[in-house]
């Protein structure tokens, strides 16, 4: 028999051991320390010898005053505490107003991270041998576009778009109207997922902007939701334009004119830019059209008759053919006119060919053809532009009840509705690419070309000069859109 005193002494330093005897993380994994009721959380780590490794951590939720995180990267402190800063070797790992720090650097003996003031904080820790695994990155997710009740929206993009197949004479082909899609890289390999909140939820929550943050944080910011890569069935990879293939998400359950915020995260930890975007008002009537192998670039609200249920918005498979077929034809027919010049021979400009033009020609018909519904920008809106000193409105233009619709392929839409007129840059750039004797001409800025485009957005209005209009855009990350780009 031992006498008491000495057996819980034993104990004493059994469970010291337990608490000091660091868990090893391996290189390009991503641990998650969440509090639960009876198990003790390790409160320190060890990281394998690595010639470049970051360690990353990320804070998951604000629960009191946020842990911090001591590193060593020489074998001489296998436990850094406060008092070893300003030791050799021995680093803090300072988080940022978002919840994020990181560190890189050899760590040619290995690694010690240890947490103080844990609390009940849940954390997590990425360590790799490759980049850091938590950041910010700067690019951000894109509108297609809102209704009432859903929001179309996609992910940076995650891989190039093929190039621009280039014809050659004496075989000088150009794809057919009715486009084939390409197919999707198969070799991707990430996870993407995004989430939304009302702005205003947002605003007042005190969540950590981290993506273990906003997943934690789904269940108490009212309204706020995260899908990963299948929330519907009309997600997934597509290749809007030549910015390259994105990840499509079709949202739907929004609540009427709110101002949303959208982060896409990548791969459970990299968190992109934020974009604010707005629903329409309750009565805003015009479904969404998206995923058009002939028109990649249409992903917004247009003037037809919703498809029936138990589709949500319209694709290539639910368009009647009455709107598409007619399309179709338009562009083959300016297919075959295009063809009869000396295409891939006698080169009209040294910058641009006849599958340049044949392209430009496809995105400015589809924005012609596929009209776009918007509304009024919501009065308290105040838009950030390049020169104007006063707010601008978005070239909006009313189309009454039953009047003769603008674009040749739609029927007359039954209810009042703006319609957001095309982006003249839409045009010029056909006007730009294609050789002269197809004879396509836009409006002039000074005289007419109001009354069918948005004029002086993107580029300057009278002089036409690139990217000098009042908002160099189409549409901002705050949630504005000035005219349709397409
Ligand atoms: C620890 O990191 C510092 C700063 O990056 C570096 O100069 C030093 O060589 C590293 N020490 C070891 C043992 O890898
Ligand atoms: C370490 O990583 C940085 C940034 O990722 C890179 O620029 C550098 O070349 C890498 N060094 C080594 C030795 O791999
Ligand atoms: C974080 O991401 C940004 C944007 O992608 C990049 O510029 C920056 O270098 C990254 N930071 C680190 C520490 O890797
Ligand atoms: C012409 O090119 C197309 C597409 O590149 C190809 O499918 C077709 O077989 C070629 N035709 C001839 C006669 O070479
Ligand atoms: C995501 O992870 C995969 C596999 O680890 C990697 O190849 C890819 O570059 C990562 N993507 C990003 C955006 O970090
Ligand atoms: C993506 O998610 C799956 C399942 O959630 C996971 O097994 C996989 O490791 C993740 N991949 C990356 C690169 O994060
Ligand atoms: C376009 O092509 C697809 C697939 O090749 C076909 O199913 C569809 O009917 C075609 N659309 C029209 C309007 O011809
Ligand atoms: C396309 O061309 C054919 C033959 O020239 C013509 O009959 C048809 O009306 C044209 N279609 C359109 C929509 O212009
Ligand atoms: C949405 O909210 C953000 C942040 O408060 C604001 O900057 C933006 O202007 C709002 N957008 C609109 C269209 O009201």
């Amino acid at each position: 028999m031992l006498p008491l005193a000495l057996i819980c002494l034993l104990q004493a330093h059994l469970a010291y051991a337990q608490a000091s005897a660091p868990l090893s993380l391996s290189l390009n994994s991503l641990y998650s320390s969440y509090p639960t009721a009876h198990a003790r959380r390790p409160a320190l780590f060890s990281i394998p010898v690595a010639q470049n490794a970051s360690v990353s951590v990320a804070l998951c939720a604000s629960a009191g005053s946020p842990p911090r995180f001591l590193l060593s990267n020489t074998s001489a402190v296998t436990h850094p505490t406060d008092g070893d800063l300003g030791e050799e070797g021995v680093y803090e790992i300072v988080l940022g107003s978002e919840g994020y720090g990181w560190w890189t650097g050899p760590l040619s003996e290995g690694g010690f991270l240890s947490v103080e003031n844990m609390g009940q904080t849940p954390f997590e820790i990425g360590v790799s041998g490759d980049g850091v695994m938590h950041n910010v990155t700067d690019s951000f997710p894109l509108l297609g576009d809102t209704t009432n009740n859903q929001a179309l929206l996609f992910s940076p993009p995650l891989a190039p778009s093929p190039p621009l197949a280039v014809p050659s004479y004496p075989n000088y082909t150009l794809p057919p109207a009715n486009l084939s899609y390409p197919s999707a890289p198969s070799s991707l390999q990430f996870n993407v997922s995004i989430f939304v909140a009302p702005t205003s939820a947002l605003g007042s929550a005190s969540m950590p902007l981290t993506a273990c943050g906003m997943r934690s944080s789904t269940g108490d910011i009212k309204g706020s939701f995260m899908y990963d890569e299948t929330g519907s069935a009309s997600d997934g990879l597509w290749l809007k334009d030549e910015d390259g293939w994105r990840w499509q998400w079709l949202i739907s359950g929004l609540q009427p004119q709110t101002n949303y915020t959208a982060y896409v995260v990548q791969n459970s930890t990299k968190v992109s830019q934020p974009i604010n975007f707005v629903t329409k008002s309750a009565t805003f009537s015009c479904p969404i059209v998206h995923s058009l192998p002939y028109c990649p670039s249409i992903a917004y609200a247009v003037p037809i008759s919703p498809p029936l249920p138990p589709s949500i918005a319209h694709t290539a498979n639910t368009l009647p053919l009455s709107t598409v077929s007619p399309l179709l034809e338009v562009l083959s027919n300016f297919t075959i006119s295009l063809l009869t010049s000396a295409c891939g021979r006698d080169e009209y400009s040294p910058l641009v060919s006849c599958a340049d033009c044949q392209a430009a020609y496809r995105k400015w018909l589809c924005t012609i053809w596929f009209t776009r519904c918007s509304e009024g920008a919501d009065s308290t809106a105040t838009p950030t532009v390049n020169t104007a000193q006063q707010p601008l409105s978005s070239a909006l233009a009313p189309q009454a009840s039953g009047a003769p619709p603008r674009s040749p392929g739609l029927p007359p839409f039954p209810q009042n509705f703006d319609t957001l007129l095309p982006c003249l840059e839409t045009c010029t750039a056909v006007d730009r690419a294609c050789p002269n004797f197809i004879g396509f001409t836009c409006p002039i800025p000074r005289f007419n070309a109001r009354s069918s485009y948005g004029v002086g957005f993107i580029d300057s209005g009278d002089d036409g000069v690139q990217g000098q209009g009042s908002t160099g855009v189409a549409q901002d990350q705050w949630g504005n859109v000035w005219c349709n780009s397409g």
